[in-house]
């Protein structure tokens, strides 16, 4: 099986999908089913501005397919899916949901469920194969098609420039430790706000640079495997360096749009006050939810995991700080769980129900992270960029999934993105995560998180309970109780 604990990382083996991981392999999943019953009817009756972005979210390689078609060169996921044991059923990309094909289909769907807006990302090695120089204008004229079909959907474009997809030659060039890959990210940018930014408003730099660095550095989870901390380290200064040398270049290619990156929080919630525990909640904390926010809003890096980690900021040149710092428009919140953490690997007390990742189902998390980032940063404008659940999905009838478990999830969250409005916190949109079932990274296709259901065999989609009552909120802007 892909990902085993390691022993020799246990130290800093703390991402929330690492713990999440491991704890799976040991304890059979429980599923949500006890305290989220009722959500949509305590919640029912919450009304949103008619504004609000109601939307899905997606990304290139979990969905596209089309792994050689148009000229599209390799990434680093491709090449990360070919190593024995790195996904957990073997799979890969390389049809996924054929959304490459199927893209009007699925924005039919969309316009079904009365969505207004949808986050996609846009893949890299689509449009310069190379990473760098000769464009692929085939790779370009795909985004293009897709975004003149939302909008004459009327659903508003939400691209992700960076989705963890780097074209394979910049890997070989160094990666993400290497700053040129920073400098390539901007150059590309600027490449793909040239064609698209007439049309589109809103852009989006990265997608979790966290998980960039860490699963993909430190862990050696995801693409492209390495298991270095000085490589971690420099992958997420470069990756902030990349987001902010492209920030500027989209606002030069697209004056007007607006622009941000999206971050993933998982809060956490210490359990015991020894001065172990104490460090790994310190540890834990500073580098899933503030080593990269906190740079952003001009906070710099957490100086007490700079330090525990020894980090001597080689790669931080001289107005880098300044420049990551430059304003953003727009702050992208994924969420999907809190994390308890202790003085041990994997420590737990009073868990609630959990979801088939095995992530813990706890929707006031996000209220409270809501309120704190603002409180903290002033951001002017959020975005709930994923939140949603994998489920087990096994209930059907008459061909329909039943997956109420879901539905009460998203309104749970839902009731808790309301709540921080009020409590004065500028949010304007949620995306659910995610429109289809699809490649879920190490997992393959085993964990299932679309609204809609992909049978792979046939490609064929099937809107679950969630979607259609998902559907019912986008058209009325209200929570309503599961039906
Ligand atoms: C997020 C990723 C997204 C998907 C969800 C479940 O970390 O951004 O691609 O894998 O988790």
């Amino acid at each position: 099986m892909a990902c085993q604990p390691r022993g020799h990382l246990t130290a800093l083996q703390i991402g929330s999908k690492d713990v999440a991981h491991i704890e799976e392999e040991r304890a059979p999943v429980t599923v949500a089913s006890i305290n989220l019953e009722n959500a949509s009817t305590l919640e029912a009756g919450r009304q949103f501005p008619p504004d609000f972005l109601w939307g899905s979210a997606t990304s290139s390689y979990q969905i596209e397919g089309a792994a050689e078609i148009d000229g599209r060169g390799e990434s680093i996921w491709d090449r990360f899916c070919d190593v024995p044991g790195a996904i957990k059923d073997g799979s890969n990309g390389d049809v996924a949901c054929d959304h490459y094909h199927r893209y009007p289909e699925d924005i039919a769907l969309m316009r079904r469920l009365n969505l207004n807006a949808y986050r996609f990302s846009i893949a890299w090695p689509r449009i310069l194969p190379n990473g760098t120089g000769q464009v692929n204008q085939l790779g370009l004229d795909f985004y293009d098609r897709l975004v003149d079909a939302l909008l004459a959907a009327g659903i508003q474009p939400f691209p992700t420039l960076y989705h963890w997809d780097l074209p394979q030659v910049l890997e070989d060039k160094g990666g993400w430790p290497a700053r040129a890959t920073a400098e390539a990210f901007a150059d590309y940018a600027e490449i793909v706000v040239a064609r698209l930014g007439d049309r589109v408003t809103d852009w989006m730099t990265l997608n979790e640079p966290f998980v960039s660095a860490y699963l993909g550095h430190l862990t050696g989870e995801h693409a492209p495997g390495r298991r270095s901390l000085p490589d971690c380290l420099a992958a997420s200064h470069h990756l902030l360096v990349g987001h902010a040398l492209a920030m500027e270049r989209v606002r030069a290619a697209a004056p007007g749009a607006k622009v941000g990156i999206v971050l993933n929080f998982t809060p956490v919630t210490p359990i015991g006050r020894s001065p172990a525990a104490r460090d790994r909640q310190q540890l834990v904390d500073e580098l899933n939810n503030h080593w990269y926010v906190d740079p952003i809003g001009g906070r710099g890096y957490p100086q007490y995991t700079v330090d525990r980690l020894a980090w001597a900021r080689q790669e931080v040149r001289s107005g880098d700080m300044d420049l990551i710092a430059r304003p953003i428009d727009t702050l992208g919140i994924n969420f999907y769980t809190r994390q308890m953490v202790g003085a041990l690997e994997g420590e737990r007390e009073d868990r609630g129900a959990a979801t088939a990742m095995d992530w813990e189902i706890h929707p006031s998390a996000l209220g409270d992270l809501l309120r704190g980032l603002h409180d903290r940063h002033r951001f002017p404008r959020y975005l709930i960029t994923e939140n949603g659940a994998a489920m087990p999905d096994n209930v059907r009838v008459d061909g329909r999934v039943i997956d109420t478990d879901r539905l009460e999830y998203i309104a749970a969250h839902l009731g808790q993105v309301h709540q921080a409005m009020e409590d004065g916190v500028p949010i304007e949109g949620y995306f659910a995560w995610s429109l289809l079932d699809n490649f879920e990274w190490a997992y393959g296709y085993g964990p299932k998180f679309g609204l809609v259901a992909v049978d792979m065999e046939t490609q064929h989609r099937t809107p679950k309970q969630s979607a259609l009552w998902y559907a019912e909120v986008a058209r009325t802007g209200e929570i309503r109780p599961a039906s």
